[in-house]
């Protein structure tokens, strides 16, 4: 049943990789001129990557992944959308930068990779496509090497409980999937074509992260929360100061995204 419901996200994330490669939101150029597509958080908060495999989980069409590999990385990217993947291939040849990409389901992992990695990361809008975060967090544990790090930076979950009025309208610790049909991206271009894309995704609270990586053998080395997001992805939305989003409601009095570092023990 669940492999039906991960195929809407597929072809979905097919049709926004289309618009997103053409985005402003995601500015292709600039990265193909030479920058980075990380934030100052990840970059900061990651540590030195140069000379460590890295598999970036849900890697999209492969900026962030390629970003990493200039930083001397030894690169492999996942992503369930073939679009993306696709891209992805044909980035890191065209710019001449060493990496893997495959087409997978993260749930399905396990029948295309077998080595084990330094470094995992996962970024910025990849749980909520996820319906089981144990099973997220034993693919991780999986493919970390003893003593690997696994680093998160996404959005706050309590972002997720409020409507377009900003009003807290949704329960914080909904398990249900939620469906819905969409016909634009979070990007600058955002209309997709006459089409309607049904998404499915799932609400994960903070405990239930936490609590899924340390019932899997990760020790957490910091958690923590920011009051500002990186992104102008929501909808009403103001700078407060230089790439630093907020709601104008709200401004910085509200958890905006989270980050994670964990060890792996297990060997
Ligand atoms: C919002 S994007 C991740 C954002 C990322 N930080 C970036 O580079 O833009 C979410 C990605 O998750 C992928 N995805 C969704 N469900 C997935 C699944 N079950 N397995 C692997 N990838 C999945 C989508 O195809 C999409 O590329």
């Amino acid at each position: 049943m669940d492999k039906d419901l991960f195929e809407y996200n597929r072809e979905s994330w097919n049709e926004l990789t289309l618009l997103h490669v053409k985005s402003n939101f995601y500015n292709l150029k600039s990265f193909k001129q030479g920058n980075t597509s990380l934030n100052h958080i990840e970059l900061e908060e990651i540590g030195n990557v140069n000379g460590k495999s890295l598999l970036h989980l849900q890697c999209h069409f492969g900026m962030d992944t390629l970003s990493f590999a200039r930083l001397g990385a030894e690169v492999t990217g996942i992503d369930i959308s073939d679009k993306s993947i696709e891209v992805a291939c044909k980035l890191s040849e065209e710019l001449k930068i060493p990496a893997k990409f495959f087409r997978s389901n993260i749930y399905e992992l396990d029948k295309l990779l077998t080595d084990k990695f330094d470094i995992i990361y996962t970024s910025y809008g990849a749980i909520n496509w996820l319906n089981d975060l144990d099973k997220w967090a034993k693919i991780i544990s999986r493919y970390l090497k003893p003593n690997g790090i696994f680093y998160m930076v996404e959005f706050h979950p309590f972002i997720y409980t409020l409507n377009d009025k900003l009003q807290i309208a949704d329960h914080y610790f909904k398990t249900e999937q939620i469906e819905s049909t969409v016909d634009e991206s979070y990007t600058d271009n955002s209309v997709v074509s006459n089409k309607k894309l049904k998404h499915i995704e799932w609400h994960h609270s903070l405990s239930e992260v936490i609590t899924s990586l340390i019932n899997n053998g990760l020790q957490i080395e910091f958690f923590n929360e920011f009051p500002y997001q990186v992104y102008n992805c929501f909808k009403n939305m103001i700078e407060l100061e230089d790439g630093k989003w907020v709601f104008e409601k709200y401004k910085d009095k509200i958890p905006y995204m989270f980050s994670i570092k964990a060890i792996n023990n297990r060997n």
